[in-house]
C-alpha cells in the first residue's frame, strides 16, 4: 500500500470545494489516514517546490501557495499515487479531462487546485515535508474487504 500526500491548494479552500474534493478521493475507495489545514511557510514551500526553482512560475507559484491556508491530506491506498494523479488531471485546468479535479473545478493553469506527489520517492519525501509532527492515523476500516479482493495473494 502506498501512502501519497494530497494538498487542497488554496483556491480550493478559499472557493469551497474541500468537500467535493475530499468525497472523490472517499468514494473511491482510497483511505484518508491524514488531514489537517495549515498556513505554508515560505521555507516549507521552497524545499517542497524545490525541483521548479529558477524556473518563469516558481515565484508565483510559491507566492499562492503561501497566501492562504490549504488542506493536506495523508491518503492510503495500492497504486495511491498513480490513481490520485489520474484523479486530478493534467496541471493546467484549461487543459485538464473533464471527469478530473481540475477538468472539472477549475480553468486557470497555475491556481489549479491540487497537489498530489507524483512519485513513491516524492511521495515518502513530501509526507515527511508536510507530516513531521505525526498525525498520520492507523485505520482499519470495517468495509475494507468491500474495497479490495483479499482472495489473492496480494489485495487487488
Ligand atoms: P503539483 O506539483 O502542484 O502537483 O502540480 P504538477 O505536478 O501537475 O505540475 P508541476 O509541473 O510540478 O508544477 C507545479 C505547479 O506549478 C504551477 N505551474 N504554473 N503558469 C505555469 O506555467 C505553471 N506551470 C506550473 C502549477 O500550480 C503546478 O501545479
Ligand atoms: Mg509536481
Amino acid at each position: 500500500m502506498e501512502t501519497t500526500l494530497i494538498i487542497l491548494k488554496p483556491d480550493a479552500v478559499q472557493r469551497g470545494l474541500m468537500g467535493k474534493i475530499i468525497t472523490r478521493f472517499e468514494e473511491k475507495g482510497l483511505k484518508i489516514v491524514g488531514m489537517k489545514m495549515m498556513t505554508i511557510s515560505q521555507d516549507l514551500a521552497g524545499t517542497h517546490y524545490a525541483a521548479h526553482k529558477g524556473k518563469p512560475f516558481y515565484d508565483g507559484l510559491v507566492k499562492f501557495m503561501t497566501s492562504s491556508p490549504v488542506l493536506v491530506m495523508a491518503i492510503m491506498g495500492n497504486d495511491a499515487i498513480t490513481i490520485c494523479r489520474k484523479m486530478m488531471g493534467a496541471t493546467f485546468g484549461s487543459k485538464a479531462e473533464p471527469g478530473t479535479i481540475r477538468g472539472d473545478f477549475g480553468v486557470s493553469n497555475s491556481f489549479n487546485l491540487i497537489h498530489g506527489s507524483d512519485s513513491p520517492e516524492a511521495a515518502e519525501k513530501e509526507m515527511g515535508l508536510f507530516f513531521a509532527d505525526g498525525g498520520v492515523q492507523k485505520l482499519d476500516r470495517a468495509i475494507e474487504q468491500w474495497v479490495y479482493d483479499f482472495g489473492k495473494a496480494s489485495p487487488e
